[in-house]
């Protein structure tokens, strides 16, 4: 199968900071997903780098574009960590779009990429990686366990999904962003890219053995249709 992992900035940087063992736990997952014959594609958000950043670039008095770009570093320098403790199944490139992701999965190696452009988040990376590369798989893999039918943090009754269509999860998506300070689970553009291109998407806590259960078929997190 051909993969693409998304893996949450706060997943690879979380508040507390960074961490070797951390990073190398999911090194050695994505070097047993590799041994198992797929071809995999990873990008990494920016996490507390990223929040960093952007909160002091703007009160600093930079505009949205700006602090996106800030943001973008941020992925990029994350992404690098990965690259390190991946060795030789990658090689010491970032790459900045998705022609470059390819040529090194052409080369047999992971691609593993941060953020592209302004206006989006890694959400919408991956899910144009996957699209842009014919991946058989996205695995979303971030904060919360799956995708519920409002926000889990604010509602003790929010009740999770074990499928949802692309289609249903766009509306939920945009029920979340009229409320001031909610965030959703994925952003928007990932959730309608999904839905064109028609890419099966499972949503999973950002922990090693999820993932690797996830790519495995074993039921777990929330899996989005993307017919
Ligand atoms: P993330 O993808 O980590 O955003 O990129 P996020 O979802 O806000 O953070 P987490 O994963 O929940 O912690 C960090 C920031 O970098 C910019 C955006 O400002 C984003 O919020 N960014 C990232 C872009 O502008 N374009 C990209 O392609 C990626």
């Amino acid at each position: 199968m051909k993969i693409v992992i998304d893996l949450g900035g706060s997943i690879i940087m979380p508040k507390e900071g960074a961490n070797k063992e951390r990073i190398e736990e999911f090194a050695k997952v994505f070097r047993e997903i590799k041994n198992m014959g797929h071809d995999l594609a990873i990008v990494v958000g920016g996490g507390k780098t990223a929040r960093e950043y952007i909160e002091l670039a703007r009160s600093l008095g930079a505009n949205n574009g700006y602090c996106d770009m800030l943001g973008i570093m941020a992925t990029r320098i994350n992404a690098m960590l990965l690259i390190t403790a991946l060795k030789d199944l990658t090689i010491k490139k970032v790459p900045k779009d998705f022609e470059e992701a390819e040529e090194i999965l052409n080369l047999g190696k992971i691609p593993i990429m941060g953020g592209t452009h302004p206006g989006h988040t890694t959400d919408a990376v991956s899910a144009g990686l996957a699209e842009y590369i014919d991946a058989n798989l996205l695995i979303i893999a971030t904060n919360v366990d799956g995708i519920y039918d409002k926000d889990p943090k604010k509602f003790k009754d929010a009740k999770k999904f074990e499928r949802i269509s692309a289609k249903d999860l766009i509306n939920i998506i945009n029920s979340y962003s009229m409320e001031a300070g909610s965030s959703s689970v994925i952003d928007l553009l990932a959730a309608k890219i999904i839905e064109r291109a028609k890419i099966k998407t499972i949503v999973v806590k950002g922990e090693p053995k999820e993932i690797l259960k996830a790519i495995k078929g074993e039921k777990i997190g929330t899996i989005v249709e993307g017919e």
